[in-house]
């Protein structure tokens, strides 16, 4: 049995894999960890199983008392790291968060798991089944030009926003504590992630919900940047194999091999909302604002907007690594994962009712790119 410490146990991803490991895993000990910001729900851990060894802390990964608390008295040996502020457009608008949770956040957590697993002489851990996992992203990478080969694990840093740069720095941070004091370390960098609990400030929550609102849906630039999406359950079994068989050490790329440009996923995601709207009629009761409710497309509210500052073109994974030592492979194609995240969403309306609060609006209303 182990004990895992799962910090933003309460956000998009970090909620999916808590479910993964309490189905996967069921023996083991989960401790969630979470600041419950904006992005961060308690509601997504409440579907748990009744029977989930499972306990919620509501904390900040920056309160390093707390964090070296809980590692003691819960006798953690894994951490799983996600706590992270996320949003690229947050992070362009107010980078401050982003350095304190991701960079000092981060070494606060590597700190803590230093002194309870290597540097106390009474500790009974030393480096063998114990790991400090970090999720990180692809965006530290930079961006790509359209003939450029994917990001390999040895692709240069060159991040761009404040957020991929203070990804970028705790990566590093990760990387010296193994380097330096032989902390057991894993660290993956993922593409862009779909699925279920995804908070509507991303791309696809939020064209799917704007969409159904009838209000528009903000095209930033000219559309065809490119992302490469994988389903979140993907990322979750990913994360598990790199847990369980990656050397320790070592950084893996995961991704979809699923690249799109984006205007590409807004007019799927509309047509599909047509469809719908055309094949259960009670939706147009439900959501009587969507242009699928009165007949029309949906493509009607696309609306192009100023661009991001310093908008990646193109991201794109070469997930050889993962796939060759671990053999990662995605299970969900584009089709069946966007199927399933629209039913979600469909189905799932008071979760994203109570999530869009007074703060969401205020987002939305003020951030730059819907101020044009
Ligand atoms: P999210 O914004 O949905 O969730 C972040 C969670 O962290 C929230 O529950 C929030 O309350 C919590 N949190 C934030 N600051 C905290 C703090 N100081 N202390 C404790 N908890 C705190 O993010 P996500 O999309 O689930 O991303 C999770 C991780 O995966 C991040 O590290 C992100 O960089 C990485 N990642 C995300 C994607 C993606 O497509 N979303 C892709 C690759 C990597
Ligand atoms: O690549 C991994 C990263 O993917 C993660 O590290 C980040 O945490 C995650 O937020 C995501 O970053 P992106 O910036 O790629 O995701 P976002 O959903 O914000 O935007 C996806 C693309 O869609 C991007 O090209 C910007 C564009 N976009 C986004 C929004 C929110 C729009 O055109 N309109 C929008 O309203």
């Amino acid at each position: 049995m182990r004990t895992l410490l799962i910090t933003g146990g309460a956000g998009f991803i970090g909620a999916n894999l808590v479910h993964y490991w309490a189905r996967q895993y069921p023996q083991d000990r989960l401790v969630v960890l979470d600041a419950l910001t904006y992005a961060g729900n308690s509601a997504n851990l409440e579907t748990l199983p009744a029977q989930a060894n499972f306990r919620f802390v509501h904390g900040n990964i920056c309160d390093q008392l707390l964090v070296d608390q809980l590692l003691a008295e819960e006798g953690i040996d894994t951490i799983v790291h996600f706590a992270a502020e996320s949003h690229v457009d947050r992070s362009i608008v107010d980078p401050e968060a982003f350095i304190q949770t991701n960079v000092i956040g981060t070494h606060n957590l590597l700190k803590a798991a230093k002194k309870a697993w290597l540097d106390n002489p009474g500790s009974s851990r030393g480096r063998d089944g114990v790991l400090f996992h970090h999720v990180s992203t692809d965006e530290v990478y930079g961006s790509l030009g359209s003939e450029d080969p994917p990001f390999s694990e040895t692709t240069p840093y060159a991040p761009n926003s404040p957020y991929a740069a203070s990804k970028a720095a705790s990566d590093h941070l990760v990387r010296s504590y193994y380097h330096t004091y032989g902390l057991p370390i894993t660290t993956s960098n993922c593409s862009n992630n779909y699925g279920p609990y995804q908070f509507p400030e991303k791309l696809i929550p939020l064209m799917l919900i704007n969409a159904l609102e009838g209000r528009p849906l903000p095209v930033y630039g000219d559309g065809a940047n490119i992302r490469d999406w994988l389903q979140v359950n993907d990322h979750c079994r990913g994360i598990d194999l790199i847990m369980n068989h990656g050397r320790r050490g070592e950084t893996y790329n995961l991704g979809g091999h699923n690249e799109l440009p984006n205007m590409e996923i807004i007019d799927l995601l509309c047509r599909a909302m047509d469809q719908r709207f055309a094949e259960d009629t009670s939706l147009a009761t439900r959501f009587p604002e969507c242009p699928a409710a009165k007949g029309k497309q949906c493509t009607e509210l696309i609306t192009f907007v100023k661009d991001r500052p310093g908008h990646d073109r193109r991201y794109a994974i070469d997930p050889r690594k993962a796939q060759k030592e671990l053999g990662f492979v995605p299970h969900y194609s584009f089709i069946e994962g966007i199927t399933a995240t629209i039913d979600w969403y469909l189905t799932n309306e008071p979760w994203w009712r109570a999530v869009m609060d007074g703060s969401y609006a205020e987002w939305m209303t003020t951030n730059y790119c819907n101020r044009c």
